[in-house]
């Protein structure tokens, strides 16, 4: 027996050691980590329970035959974060540069098949050359199987991808049918094709960097919620998500003890409303004022800047965040904002995080760069976003709430549970200046003075509608709060809308206008 002993500990040791010391070398040189010190840094320490840890692949092609290294290039098991059980997977690029085979994928497949049963997070560390050449069609269907799995998970266990090396090609799909997609600048980078393809095909010359890093993606195409500088910081930070985020949609979300008073009066908040309604200020102090301990998580921080959207907790209950940033673009919805949002909502309602809605928005943006683009059937996403929600939805109007987006933004209308409007909220079809032109044309042309009667009839139309009170008279908002009470009120319908109960009709699924 104590030979077989000794034989077992001598395979896992090999195991241990992924592509050898001199490749572990060569990740080290290039600012890495391997796929073993990572989920070192991911888990909760000690907790992480290999499975797997012996198989190889069975390819009899191209001499790989010859080279049948323990693991297959992926490392797979469970562990914990904060003492709550994920599955996680770590490609380990010093074995055939983590590139997907056969069995890599079936191990791959095993644990998300696991986290569907035992309803648990998946977190995947992607660093990977692909699909493994020498496996050819057989890489490929792994793939595939990958993909369905990620999409029978969606909305049943959060899916996190961290991307920390290369992702390329048809690869990148499996990150992006998951929840949310991490980066590290540098180090990491996602694309279709290559540097190489782009500049064969369309003459463009870019850098790795350029096209497909993470700065890239977390400002300019979206692909990445996060960026981080580093290894350490991306992984300690998906330690920080899973915090808001309940194992599965079985569960409520982690309710976490906060010394933060839910009757805190957020005295800033009186003073924040500049007096010109058309100078900005910014929602994030609004949302970090209100907040527990003053901690807003960002998802999505350069990204379509005028909407904010990210996780706090409101007396220890998470809650996920929609605001409209007027400091930037006006706040105004745009495709891109109205996609972010959307898909946001969307995680939320999907795993019974109340939504709580910050408003101030002038309108959609209008010209012919955005209605070509489809605007239209773009801002719907969020408009349907937030009307198949069932999640409580609290809405608070700060400033501007003007047409469309007036319904869009958790309105009363769309189901709205707990809407309340601050005095300075201006509650309308459209600004002063734009309903004046209509509404008055000629009687403005008629004048002496043009620009002192469009003041007036601005006034007018101000004193009329730039308030909350006929939509409060109407009970579209269901009260008038002074600003520093914003806490207070928002956890008193927190509490009380724990035992919501709603429902959308049967069917296969929804269509939303993608
Ligand atoms: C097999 C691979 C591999 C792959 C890398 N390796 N990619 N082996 N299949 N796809 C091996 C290399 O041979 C090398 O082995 C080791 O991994 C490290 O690779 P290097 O090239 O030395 O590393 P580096 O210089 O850092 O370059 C990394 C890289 C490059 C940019 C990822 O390896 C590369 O371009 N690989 C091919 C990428 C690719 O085209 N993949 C297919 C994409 S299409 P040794 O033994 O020398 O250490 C795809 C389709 C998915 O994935 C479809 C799903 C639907």
């Amino acid at each position: 027996m104590d030979a077989k002993i000794e034989q077992l500990r001598k395979l896992k040791e090999q195991a241990l050691l992924g592509g050898g010391q001199a490749r572990i070398d060569a990740q080290h040189a290039k600012g890495k980590l391997t796929a073993r010190e990572r989920l070192e840094v991911l888990l909760d320490e000690g907790s992480f329970k290999e499975m797997d840890m012996l198989a190889r692949h069975r390819s009899t092609k191209f001499g790989l035959e010859l080279q049948r290294p323990l693991g297959d290039g992926v490392v797979t098991g469970t562990g914990t974060i904060h003492g709550r059980t994920v599955c996680v997977f770590s490609q380990d690029f010093t074995t055939f540069g983590g590139s997907l085979g056969e069995v890599h994928a079936e191990k791959i497949c095993k644990i998300q098949d696991l986290a569907m049963k035992i309803g648990a997070p998946v977190i995947g560390l992607n660093d990977s050359g692909g699909a493994r050449i020498q496996e050819g069609v057989v890489a490929l269907g792994g793939y595939a199987d990958i993909f369905l799995r990620n999409t029978m998970a969606s909305g049943v266990v959060p899916q996190i991808s961290v991307i920390l090396g290369p992702c390329a090609g048809g690869a990148v799909y499996s990150p992006a049918l998951t929840d949310f997609v991490f980066m590290t600048k540098g180090t990491s980078y996602m694309f279709v094709t290559g540097p190489d393809v782009v500049k064969t095909v369309t003459h463009e010359e870019v850098t790795f960097e350029e096209l497909g890093g993470a700065e890239t993606h977390a400002s300019i195409s979206g692909v990445a919620h996060f960026a981080f500088d580093n290894e350490i910081e991306t992984l300690l930070n998906v330690r920080k998500l899973m915090t808001f985020l309940p194992l599965s949609n079985r569960e409520k979300p982690p309710v976490r003890p906060t010394n933060d008073d839910p009757t805190r009066e957020c005295e800033k908040l009186r003073r924040i409303i500049p007096a010109n309604p058309n100078h900005p200020y910014d929602i994030k102090e609004v949302i970090r004022d209100v907040v527990d301990e003053h901690d807003f998580f960002e998802v999505h921080a350069d990204y379509a800047t005028n909407i904010v959207v990210g996780f706090a907790t409101l007396d220890g209950m998470p809650v996920g965040i929609v605001a409209n940033q007027p400091a930037s673009l006006a706040g105004v919805l745009d495709i891109n904002s109205s996609v972010k949002g959307a898909r946001f909502v969307r995680f939320c309602d999907a795993f019974e995080i109340p939504l709580v809605i910050f408003e101030d928005v002038p309108g959609f943006l209008p010209g012919t760069e955005q209605e070509w683009r489809g605007i239209i059937r773009h801002g719907a996403k969020l408009l349907y976003a937030f009307c198949e929600a069932t999640v409580p939805k609290l809405t608070v109007i700060t400033r501007k709430a003007y047409g469309g987006a007036y319904d869009v933004m958790g309105s009363k209308h769309i189901r709205g549970d707990f809407n309340v409007a601050w005095p300075s909220a201006e509650i309308a079809v459209m600004g002063a200046k734009g309903a004046v032109e209509i509404l008055y044309r000629k009687d403005i042309e008629k004048a002496e003075n043009k620009e002192q009667r469009t003041l007036e009839l601005q006034d007018q139309y101000n004193v009329e509608f730039a308030n909350p009170y006929e939509a409060a008279e109407r009970g579209y908002v269901d009260d008038v709060i002074e600003p520093q009470q914003t806490r207070r009120e928002l956890i008193n319908a927190l509490r009380l809308l724990r035992t919501k109960e709603d429902s959308n009709p049967w069917k296969k699924h929804g269509n939303i206008p993608l």
